[in-house]
């Protein structure tokens, strides 16, 4: 790329600007992995600023464009699209959905597969309509498109086995006291190989994560530093699960709607190449916090001061990122397994 980076890693570069116009500096068919979370159709507008749902296809289709261009043919382009209410009445917006027949019918993109994130720790909203006149539930979960270049795009589920529930651990251990290969009633025909061990259960395509990091060293750092820490920020057991199953060591993922470059610290921790693009400066700015734990409070404070320049090109070095449950683990003195980079119950079964 032409650009500078603001600053860079080992594996990663985290660019400051309009990503339509970092992506145009991006060769064809170059990247293995898009993921990302664009600004939401929101009624309440989020400090970065959210497009009206009326003009959010006709805002995201040059992005989808870019994208497709710079994709790799065995490449995916994961988009976490939350849901709206139209303004001032209780009926849902359908720009999640018309944004993913736009990005089939008039791009070409393959929908490879639909996915949900459900928050358990979502708060109710809008008050009016779910806490005031309680006519609405909760809304909890945000569609995960799962596009495609072709209808083969990279792709292994093994690498995100879930933990076997207890009761497929039992019938493992011991099969015939459990389970009797028959006919289901829905036709199945379960075999005695039901009982084999994977290595882990398949996920589906519900994704249960909660979004409620409070104490990670991102947020303390961005706390002591009197830094604004991003808003809208999504787990990074979201990130992990797509490049886990999409890419392998060494690919390139890219986010173009970059915030706090949780992306970009999943890709690092996950041993990936990253690029991430982020219109607003002081946001990618607190972002390299992620990538500074080790560091001293005063080189950390330095390292702020240099990255005043958008173009600071400030490179970082050597990084050690873990992901939280891997954090959580070592400091109980556990090992974890690759399936269960994933908490118990991440993965609905
Ligand atoms: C929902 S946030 C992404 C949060 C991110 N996933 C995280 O975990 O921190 C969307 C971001 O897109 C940025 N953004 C909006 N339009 C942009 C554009 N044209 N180019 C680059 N970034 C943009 C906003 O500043 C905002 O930080």
């Amino acid at each position: 790329m032409q650009s500078r980076p603001l600053y860079c890693t080992s594996r990663g570069k985290a660019y400051v600007g309009d990503s339509l116009e970092l992506l145009a500096e991006l060769t064809d068919n170059s990247i293995d992995l898009v993921i990302t979370s664009p600004p939401f159709a929101l009624r309440r507008q989020k400090t970065y600023g959210n497009v009206a749902e009326t003009e959010y296809v006709q805002w995201i289709k040059p992005f989808g464009q870019e994208v497709f261009r710079i994709l790799k043919e065995s490449g995916s382009f994961v988009l976490d699209l939350g849901g709206a209410y139209r303004s001032g009445m209780p009926s849902r917006s359908l720009y999640n959905f018309r944004v993913l027949l736009a990005f089939c019918d008039e791009i070409g993109f393959h929908l490879a597969q639909d996915f949900y994130w459900f928050n358990p720790a979502r708060l109710p909203s809008p008050i009016e309509w779910v806490n005031k006149r309680k006519i609405r539930v909760k809304d909890s979960v945000n569609t995960v498109w799962w596009f495609s270049k072709t209808n083969f795009p990279k792709a292994n589920v093994t690498k995100v086995l879930a933990s076997y529930s207890d009761r497929m651990k039992k019938l493992i251990e011991d099969p015939e006291s459990f389970y009797k290969p028959k006919k289901r009633p829905s036709g199945h025909d379960i075999s005695a190989c039901f009982g084999k061990d994977n290595g882990g259960a398949i996920p589906s395509n519900l994704l249960s994560i909660p979004n409620t990091d409070s104490n990670s060293s991102y947020l303390r750092l961005c706390k002591e530093l009197g830094l604004e820490c991003h808003p809208a920020r999504f787990p990074s057991e979201l990130p992990a699960f797509f490049i886990k199953m999409l890419t392998d060591e060494g690919d390139i993922v890219l986010d173009i709607f970059g915030g706090s470059n949780t992306t970009g610290f999943t890709a690092e921790a996950l041993k990936r190449q990253w690029l991430t693009f982020e219109m607003n400066h002081e946001y990618l700015v607190s972002s390299a916090l992620r990538f500074l734990e080790w560091h001293s409070s005063a080189a950390v404070k330095q390292i702020i001061v240099d990255l005043g320049d958008s173009y600071a090109n400030f490179f970082i070095g050597e990084t050690v990122c873990e992901l939280e449950p891997t954090r959580k683990a070592k400091s109980k003195g556990e090992s974890l397994g690759q399936e269960e980079l994933f908490p118990s119950g991440t993965n609905a079964r």
